[in-house]
């Protein structure tokens, strides 16, 4: 008994080899990523993957929020609201390396802005100058296009009490922790965007999505 089971469970394994190999020579069998586009310049959208603060902030978009001059922290607001646009600059060999930084436009005439994580606070701010090395897209070999903090670390946003009113604050989520109680956990994609004519010369077309907050993530492996 024992034994043919085992022989049928072979047999079994052998004809889904069998099909598996015959039915796609050229393509194979692959796990199913969410479509993505190419742009040089990127919304930074929140998909909220554990506990979602108690006003949903899935698919809220990424922005500053104004401390002083040239100095903000970044928060999460409403698709309704505008937001910042975004673009990794740096050259080929800083974005292989993970020194590139995650940057953006403001003022005006514009100049540029980049992101910075603070310890040990774990406030994320978007500042006048130049962006914190190791802040970044993930790039190839892993499939899914999403911005990271230093040394890989992620991200959370609680609802805070900031100088000038109340925001959804980002904080970056070291390797390993999880977002304290009452505060949602989320993942930071890239949403294309035209971008603001600017010339950005140290940009890097990244893979990005169309439209975020339209993906259905039960179709996709992630
Ligand atoms: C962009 O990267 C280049 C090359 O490293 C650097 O010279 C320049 O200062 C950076 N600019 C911004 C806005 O980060
Ligand atoms: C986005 O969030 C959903 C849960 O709402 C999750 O299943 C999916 O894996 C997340 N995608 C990414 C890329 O974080």
């Amino acid at each position: 008994m024992a034994f043919s089971m085992f022989k049928s469970c072979t047999t079994l394994a052998l004809t889904s080899l069998f099909l598996t190999s015959t039915a796609a020579p050229t393509t194979r069998q692959a796990p199913n990523y969410a479509p993505t586009s190419q742009s040089d310049t990127f919304k930074v959208i929140a998909n909220v993957t554990g506990t979602d603060l108690p006003q949903s902030v899935n698919g809220w978009a990424l922005t500053s929020y104004h401390l002083s001059a040239g100095a903000g922290y970044a928060v999460l607001v409403d698709p309704t609201t505008p937001s910042r646009d975004f673009y990794i600059n740096g050259t080929a060999s800083e974005v292989r390396f993970n020194s590139a930084t995650v940057a953006s436009d403001g003022g005006s005439p514009p100049f540029p802005w980049g992101m910075v994580v603070n310890s040990p606070a774990n406030t994320v701010s978007i500042n006048a100058g130049l962006g914190e090395q190791g802040l970044g897209l993930t790039i190839f070999p892993d499939p899914v296009p999403k911005l990271h903090g230093p040394a890989s670390a992620g991200w959370y946003a609680c609802d805070a009490a900031l100088p000038s009113g109340d925001a959804v604050q980002l904080f970056s989520l070291p390797l390993g922790d999880t977002a304290p109680a009452g505060c949602a956990q989320v993942t930071l994609l890239p949403q294309c965007t035209e971008g603001d004519g600017v010339e950005h010369p140290f940009a890097n077309t990244v893979n990005c999505y169309p439209d975020v907050a339209g993906i259905d993530w039960t179709v996709y492996s992630a």
